[in-house]
């Protein structure tokens, strides 16, 4: 597909992420050891996508030290810089110089969606819509943009975050443009948050008679906002992704179901089970490791027991009182059992950290 582009937005601060945030940009936080927006990279390449541009804002540095050029990946990649989070067709509006005439792909570096994109991208391609919007059902509608279509199953309406929603249909963080958007992006005033919402855009769009479909998506997708989002995600990739044991394993230990140790890992008298992922260069000592567990690069964990968790770079889990589970634990971070007296818990914690004791 040469004539389209693809056009990723990667800024945000993260609020609802903190702490591991304050570090990182949400993009980056990986699901099954790999980061979100690579994913979302790899989905636009594999759809036959070549020129992607990244929209970026005061998380930049990372996400370009992170991505690069593309070359990684096969693809050019651009970056343009908005100065402040001032909505999702603002993003749009900025990147019509890199943008031009052509059609391109918009995905939020922050959402997961199953099965990639590729058909999505051709059905666009082939036909001669102005706009194309993935829609989902989903439980809870009023958390997304939500979507009313007529008894054709034209698009009727989109509205923003409703209290009282209309369907069930939510906007999944994938849209499909051609240049009559920049008219729109153009036209749209800012809304009561400040921003200049993409589904104002798309709204005006539909109202000037544009051709706008949907496309109902029925694999899963987990737009990754909470801590919970990327549990979630992480077990569906966990349980669907290919896996292989690269790392060395002892005989004393035990390896049961969907498990990938990646290269230069350590296995040593422990028990995991899959679906789980331990990374590179980690060491898994008399442990248990649960499933859907994925745990990143240079990670000591000793003595202990995990299960339904993430566990970044270079943390150290040692001889853990309880099994730790559902949790979303940072970059070097430690969690010991001190010998030393008077026995109590001590802790080190950032702002907005949030531990469950027994
Ligand atoms: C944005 C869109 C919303 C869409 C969601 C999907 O919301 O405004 O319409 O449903 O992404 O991820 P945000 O996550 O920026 O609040």
């Amino acid at each position: 597909v040469d004539a389209m582009k693809g056009l990723i937005l990667s800024g945000g601060k993260g609020t609802r992420l903190y702490p591991i945030t304050y570090t990182s940009a949400k993009q980056l936080v990986p699901i099954a050891n790999k980061p979100v927006l690579f994913r979302v990279i790899e989905a636009i390449r594999d759809a036959g996508i070549t020129d992607i541009g990244i929209v970026v804002g005061d998380t930049a540095p990372e996400i370009q030290a992170a991505v690069g050029d593309g070359s990684r990946w096969g693809v050019r990649v651009q970056y343009i810089r908005q100065e402040a989070p001032l909505g999702l067709a603002h993003a749009v509006k900025i990147s019509q110089g890199y943008l031009g005439d052509e059609r391109f792909v918009m995905f939020l570096g922050d959402n997961v969606i199953q099965g990639g994109i590729s058909r999505l991208i051709s059905q666009f391609a082939a036909s001669d819509w102005n706009c194309q919007i993935v829609l989902k059902e989903v439980a809870e509608p009023q958390h997304y943009g939500v979507a009313e279509l007529d008894g054709d199953g034209r698009i009727l309406r989109l509205v923003e975050k409703p209290r009282e929603p209309r369907s069930n249909l939510a906007l999944v963080g994938i849209y499909m443009f051609d240049h009559h958007v920049f008219e729109a992006v153009n036209a749209i005033r800012p809304s009561w948050r400040g921003e200049l919402e993409i589904t104002d855009a798309i709204q005006y769009l539909v109202d000037h008679g544009y051709r706008v479909y949907p496309y109902i998506h029925k694999g899963w997708w987990i737009d990754t906002g909470k801590p919970g989002d990327m549990l979630a995600a992480n077990s569906l990739v966990l349980d669907e992704m290919e896996h292989r044991i690269e790392g060395f394993v002892d005989a004393d230990s035990h390896i049961e179901g969907k498990v990938t140790v990646e290269k230069g890992a350590q296995v040593i008298n422990s028990v995991i089970r899959g679906p789980a992922i331990i990374g590179e260069a980690s060491r898994i000592v008399n442990s248990y490791i649960g499933p859907f567990t994925s745990i990143y690069h240079h990670v000591v964990i000793e003595s202990s027991e995990i299960e339904h968790c993430i566990v970044l770079e270079n943390s150290r889990l040692i001889d853990l009182p309880a099994r730790l589970e559902d949790s979303l634990i940072g970059r070097n971070v430690e969690i010991v059992r001190s010998p030393i007296k008077p026995k109590a818990y001590k802790m080190t914690l950032g702002d907005n950290s949030r531990v469950g004791l027994l």
